[in-house]
């Protein structure tokens, strides 16, 4: 009933700004999706299509198998819920959101039960004749929800409902979102800029740069196959660490050399062999890189100095230099644009350095020399002209 189709949906505003690219998408009936990708790249400027309060430039919007880039917002029979909520100060809670059912010209009684429904449903029966004024900050989000659920809608459009709530909060809400579409099963687009929020709330995340779509799939997908360097860089915390590395032949396979470490390659490499003696960039995730004594410069081992143990208990996270002047590492940040938020501490002042995520029970020396472990199937590789991933 709910399923939403979107065919080269594209957004170009009057001062020539291109802020959605050509878009394709296939949202199920009762799926859940979220769009992420950092401030600036659409997301809002696309839910507003999706939601008819802008025009669309080029393309298709369907939306229960019929075209809908014609019809006005009222009829698309879509619930968007604003980041700022817009609650009306001076109505109650009761009032805010009977709001939309009252324009719509429902009667008193359908009202009433829509009401007292939503506020079973969001637990706030008790708060129904408050002021927003009287209420939380996830109060007033429930509210904004509750304005939204009593329509009965076929789709709710989510633009970042729970970024102005304090951590803790937004932990809460983002549990009891889920669970009210578990309980409604009604088709959700929720829009974050927050990795972390997209990777345990959707059931398929899209990603998104510049106004456009990277890639689209399951969080574990997004997470084991990025498509591309900036999808690599975007998901994951602490992010995936990125070095330049040759690709070189051998007797046992394709392997990448960085320095004078060499590591062979699993089955990611098969179909890079055409890129023999390329530079390509290698990125190894904190928790698939572990650590070794070093045995003074063991044969063909990537040494790097310990610098900096931060510990989130169970794990800690370990930030280690590498000795080898040669091995060049580039951070996440710098491939993906400043969009991590929640990066080490380190990994923003000096690109020497790699992330390692290991069990706190398991940590180096400070200052230690230690071999780096590269689990060789874990390694993706990326094209550092494209981005793309290379072999499988
Ligand atoms: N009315 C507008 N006119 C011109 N450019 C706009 C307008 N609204 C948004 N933009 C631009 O479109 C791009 C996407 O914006 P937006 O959809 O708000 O991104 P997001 O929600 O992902 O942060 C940005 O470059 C923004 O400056
Ligand atoms: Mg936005």
């Amino acid at each position: 009933m709910g399923a939403i189709g979107l065919s080269g949906i594209r957004k170009v505003f009057p001062d020539g700004t291109v802020a959605v690219n050509d878009v394709d998408l296939e949202i199920d009936d009762g799926e859940f999706v979220v769009f992420v990708g950092p401030s600036g790249c659409g997301k809002t400027t696309l839910l507003r299509l999706i939601s008819g309060l802008e025009t669309i430039t080029a393309g298709q919007l369907r939306f229960d198998g019929q075209v809908i880039n014609e019809v006005s917002p009222r009829e698309r029979n879509m619930a968007m819920v604003f980041q700022n909520y817009a609650l009306y100060p001076h109505m109650t809670v009761r009032q805010n959101i009977a709001f939309a059912l009252r324009v719509r010209k429902f009667r008193q009684s359908e009202i009433d039960e829509r009401v007292n429904e939503a506020a079973r449903i969001l637990d706030l029966a008790e708060l129904l004749e408050r002021k927003p004024k009287q209420l939380s900050g996830g109060q007033r989000q429930r509210v904004a929800m509750g304005r939204a659920i009593v329509r009965h809608p076929g789709a709710f459009l989510l633009d970042e409902p729970l970024s102005n709530l304090d951590a803790k909060l937004r932990v809460q809400l983002r549990t009891e979102l889920r669970r009210l579409h578990e309980r409604l099963g009604v088709t959700t687009i929720h829009v974050t800029h927050d990795q972390v929020e997209a990777m345990t709330l959707g059931d398929r995340v899209a990603i998104f740069s510049e106004g456009s779509l990277l890639q689209y799939d399951t969080p574990q997908v997004l997470y084991r196959q990025p498509a591309n360097i900036f999808v690599a860089g975007f998901i994951g915390s602490p992010a995936m660490n990125f070095l330049e590395a040759a690709l070189v032949g051998g007797g046992d396979g394709p392997a990448v050399s960085m320095g004078d470490t060499r590591l062979a390659l699993g089955p990611q490499a098969t179909g890079v062999a055409a890129r023999l003696g390329d530079t390509l960039l290698l990125g190894i995730r904190p928790e698939h890189l572990g650590w070794r004594r070093s045995g003074d410069g063991a044969q063909g081992a990537l040494q790097a100095r310990v610098e900096l143990i931060e510990y989130i208990e169970p794990e800690a996270y370990v930030s280690a230099s590498l000795i080898d002047p040669s091995v060049v590492v580039r951070t996440a940040d710098e491939l993906v644009g400043g969009s991590q938020e929640d990066t080490t501490a380190l990994a923003h002042d000096d690109a020497r350095y790699l992330t390692l995520r290991v069990s706190a029970d398991e940590v180096p020396e400070r200052g230690e020399v230690v071999d780096l472990v590269v689990e060789p199937d874990r390694v993706r590789l990326f094209d550092p002209a494209t981005g793309n991933i290379l072999g499988r």
